[in-house]
């Protein structure tokens, strides 16, 4: 069998477990909108993973944040800047000029299907290493032996809940850090933080809790998939 990363997911959602609000918008989940926990946790990580959907929409730039975490990446002899990866079907209308592309030194890698044209992967290949695989969603097993072969040991995913629920589907996810925010954003269509086609009864995923921290705005939780 091929290795992978370790794989842990760093999300925030609100009370109601929603990413973001029925606009597609980043939204704060709690009323402090402190992101410290997701910038902590990706000074311990070689790679960033976002989906396609979260690349389009919030165009994140995955940076490490503050000096302190820098200097704490230093100690652990890694690279300042994270790879930066994203999983897309169609990336016919995803743009290059934004943050996830630009920022930082780090290696840029996509993972996309053959319903991307040539002409944009010859574009993307300008700014990114480009994996095109299967025809119309992306094997992600396949994909994070590729980026364990590419030197990732440890992959901190932040979302959004197509992409969780994939991997989760897939057995590829090892822990689950959540930030529960203390605001409920409500919306029947509004990303969740597990989307998807949704588990059958015999196939719910078990996790085992390991830590909360209550905090004046959000619960700090942290799980691990029972296998
Ligand atoms: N609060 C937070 O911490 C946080 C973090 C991240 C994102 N977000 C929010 O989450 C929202 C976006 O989430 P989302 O669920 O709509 O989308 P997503 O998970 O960001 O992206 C899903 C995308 O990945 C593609 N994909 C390709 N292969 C896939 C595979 N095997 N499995 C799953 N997806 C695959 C999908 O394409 P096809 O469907 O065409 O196959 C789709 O384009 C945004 O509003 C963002 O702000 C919030």
């Amino acid at each position: 069998m091929k290795k992978r990363p370790f794989v842990f997911l760093c999300t925030g959602m609100s009370l109601d477990g929603k990413l973001s609000n029925y606009k597609k918008e980043c939204v704060p989940i709690s009323s402090d909108d402190n992101r410290d926990m997701l910038y902590d946790m990706r000074v311990f990580a070689d790679a960033a993973m976002v989906g396609g959907n979260t690349l389009e929409l919030d165009d994140p730039g995955l940076m490490i944040k503050g000096d302190k975490r820098i200097k704490q990446r230093k100690k652990l002899n890694k690279p300042l800047d994270l790879v930066k990866v994203s999983v897309i079907s169609n990336a016919n209308n995803l743009k290059v000029n934004g943050d996830f592309f630009n920022r930082g030194d780090g290696e840029k890698v996509i993972f996309t299907t053959k319903e991307t044209s040539d002409d944009k992967i010859k574009e993307l290949r300008k700014k990114a290493n480009v994996f095109v695989m299967g025809e119309k969603k992306v094997n992600l097993k396949k994909a994070l032996e590729i980026l364990y072969e590419l030197g990732v040991k440890s992959l901190l995913v932040e979302g959004g809940g197509e992409l969780i629920f994939s991997l989760l589907k897939d057995d590829l996810v090892d822990e689950i850090n959540l930030k529960i925010g203390n605001l409920i954003i409500g919306g029947r269509d509004t990303t969740t933080f597990c989307d998807g086609d949704g588990f059958g009864k015999l196939f719910f995923k078990k996790v085992k809790f390991l830590e909360v921290i209550k905090k004046p705005n959000c619960l700090i939780l942290k799980a691990k998939i029972v296998k």
